[in-house]
């Protein structure tokens, strides 16, 4: 029987919204081009991937629709695990990694993140190589719940070198407690001296996609930060950006974070 104690007594009714969360609006709103918000994004991947051990195997938890955070991890990972609960979200994914025309078209972001990587422009052959190599990394596209007991079902905790999430745990609540709970689930699953990579919303009560407002809880980077500790991790990067369109979107702005997991 649940009790008021178990992780699923956290789940908060807004996550029946994301039945109706639309991944390729969401891409076009987010993504359609490459603001100060997306570019800040490439630019911490690029850096804090830099020094992840090679061959790591990788978690990208509630990925959404979008590769953008893969870009710069796929050269320093053995394999990349794709954990998202909606199957639009994966469907859009999917129809990327198996490089149909119509998917959406990631190559302004892999351009940019190649020259943040080397402050070298690419040519179109260092594009796609990186596009191939992505898809050669991913092992697979699985579901997830971040307030289940097991956030990836079968897979136990302590099994990834990288475990990493943009705009989940912040943005799936409005609970405080649920979303602490939650990092608590998510950090699990990366070993003990494994990396933590998050992004996080800032001062957020809510989002849109379009007219559409999902939850959020309005967090603080020092809040994650103390959240990380007490889950077991060490930060060795944060930084924090303004929103680019003030708070148009519900949100004050973002927490771009590195952690290791050291209980
Ligand atoms: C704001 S989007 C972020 C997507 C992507 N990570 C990005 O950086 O653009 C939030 C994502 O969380 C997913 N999500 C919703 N409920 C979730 C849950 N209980 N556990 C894990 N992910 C969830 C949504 O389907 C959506 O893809």
């Amino acid at each position: 029987m649940e009790t008021m104690e178990t992780p699923q007594a956290h789940r908060a009714p807004e996550l029946a919204s994301f039945v109706d969360f639309d991944p390729r609006a969401y891409v076009d709103e987010y993504y359609g081009s490459i603001g100060e918000e997306n570019d800040a994004l490439l630019r911490f991947f690029a850096q804090a991937y830099r020094d992840v051990p090679t061959r790591a195997r990788m978690l990208e938890f509630g990925c959404g629709p979008t590769i953008y955070q893969l870009i710069s991890a796929a050269p320093r990972v053995a394999s990349i695990d794709l954990a998202e609960p909606s199957a639009a979200a994966r469907a859009e994914l999917s129809r990327w990694i198996a490089a149909d025309p119509s998917a959406f078209d990631w190559t302004a972001f892999v351009s940019r993140a190649l020259s943040l990587e080397d402050g070298r422009l690419p040519d179109p052959v260092q594009v796609g190589a990186r596009c191939a190599l992505i898809r050669r990394r991913v092992r697979s596209v699985i579901a997830c719940d971040a307030f289940a007991p097991h956030p990836l079902e079968g897979v136990a905790p302590g099994s990834y070198d990288v475990v990493a999430s943009s705009f989940v745990l912040d943005s799936v609540t409005d609970q405080r407690t649920a979303w602490r709970d939650a990092l608590v689930g998510l950090t699990g699953l990366a070993r003990v001296g494994g990396v933590v990579i998050l992004a996080s919303l800032l001062g957020a009560e809510w989002w849109t996609v379009g007219a559409r407002r999902f939850p959020a809880v309005a967090l603080e980077a020092d809040e994650i930060v103390s959240a990380l500790n007490g889950a077991g991790c060490t930060v060795d990067l944060v930084q924090t950006i303004g929103a680019e369109e003030g708070l148009t979107h519900g949100y004050r702005g973002m927490a771009f974070i590195r952690a290791r997991r050291t209980t």
